[in-house]
């Protein structure tokens, strides 16, 4: 039985951080409000130097040098973002080439933002399992801060930049135990970017019903969780750590509670780093590993949910 195992970690995080109280100046808001309605404090935000491909390239290498592999071993790379540097060459193509390898596949995934990293990772897990490939880098990450308005005291307050990434190799242990992807397409308004338009020709900006979007996160996630351990015959009690999305801490709170797992066994970066869309999962686990919180052999429980709805899980021997 082949397994695909996550070998190494990495993340990148913008240097420049945005706090609530910058945004106090911004928009009209105030520091208490976003911490009680999100657990947000303060977000990264990109500088002019930096895109998708520059922060996926920093965050790819941590994970690379954390699994002690090259570039050259590399099989297919991966990368979940909706805030590319071009539309094509996909940032994993880009990211290719700035490691000095050619012939792997190397693709963008868009599964409607914030979902994109539990689709990437199963995507990659049934390569590596079939055999087809022994290793794979999968990356999240986004400039979020490019594409909200920043006169949208609904969103702004919300989001941020960075990227995470994971290098999964084939393994005879088990690694990924299973992953579960769903979408419906008929959310579609409760969260969407337009595209830009030659009216229109700079980037639109991130539409969100917050409160709509806010309880079907609840009620999906909730029964995510159920069909991941009926999948695996598991009982709650079995998890090690929630690995979740980073959208909101009521919303993590709740799920956590749904697992009977204390918050020190949530890997948490929102206060510091709000959402990051697709790159939020792979950013927890790498700073939570690199922290020496999770440690080989636990049980993980992986999360994403976002616009389309698209959301997902899996579930993880670490
Ligand atoms: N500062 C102060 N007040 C704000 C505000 C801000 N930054 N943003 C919204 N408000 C106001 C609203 O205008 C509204 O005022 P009103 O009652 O006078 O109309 C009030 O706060 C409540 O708004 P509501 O949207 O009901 O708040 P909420 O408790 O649902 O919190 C979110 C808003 C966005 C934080 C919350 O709905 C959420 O996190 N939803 C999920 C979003 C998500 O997961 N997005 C990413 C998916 S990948």
């Amino acid at each position: 039985m082949m397994y695909s195992k996550i070998l190494g970690t990495g993340s990148f995080l913008p240097e420049k951080i945005l706090t609530n109280f910058d945004l106090e100046k911004m928009v009209d808001t105030t520091n208490e409000w976003i911490i009680e309605r999100t657990g947000i404090k303060q977000r990264h935000i990109a500088g002019t130097h930096e895109n998708a491909a520059t922060m996926a390239d920093t965050a790819g290498r941590n994970a690379l040098a954390a699994a002690g592999l090259e570039p050259a071993d590399i099989g297919m790379i991966i990368v979940t973002s909706t805030t590319p540097q071009l539309v094509f060459p996909s940032t994993a193509c880009l990211l290719q080439a700035r490691y000095g390898i050619s012939g792997c596949p190397a693709f963008d995934l868009n599964a409607s933002a914030c979902a994109g990293f539990m689709y990437g990772l199963s995507i990659a897990d049934q390569y590596i399992r079939n055999g087809t490939i022994k290793n794979a880098l999968v990356i999240g990450s986004e400039v979020m801060s490019r594409i909200v308005d920043w006169n949208d005291r609904s969103t702004c307050v919300l989001f941020g930049d960075g990227a995470g990434a994971v290098l999964l190799g084939a393994s005879e242990e088990p690694g990924i135990l299973s992953t579960h992807l769903h979408a419906d397409g008929n959310y579609k308004d409760v969260l969407y970017l337009p595209l830009a338009t030659s009216q229109s020709p700079t980037f639109e900006t991130v539409k969100m019903m917050g409160n709509q979007l806010f309880k079907l996160a609840v009620n999906i996630l909730g029964d995510l969780f159920d069909e991941t351990l009926a999948a695996n015959q598991l009982e709650k009690s079995a998890i090690d750590w929630l690995i979740p999305h980073q959208a909101n801490i009521r919303i993590i709170e709740a799920m956590a509670k749904k697992l009977n797992l204390p918050l020190d066994r949530v890997a948490l970066t929102l206060a510091n780093q709000g959402n990051t869309s697709s790159a939020s999962i792979p950013l927890a686990l790498d700073l939570a590993v690199r922290a020496g919180q999770i440690k080989r052999g636990q049980l993980l429980l992986m999360e994403g949910f976002g616009g389309g709805l698209a959301w997902g899980s899996a579930l993880v021997r670490y």
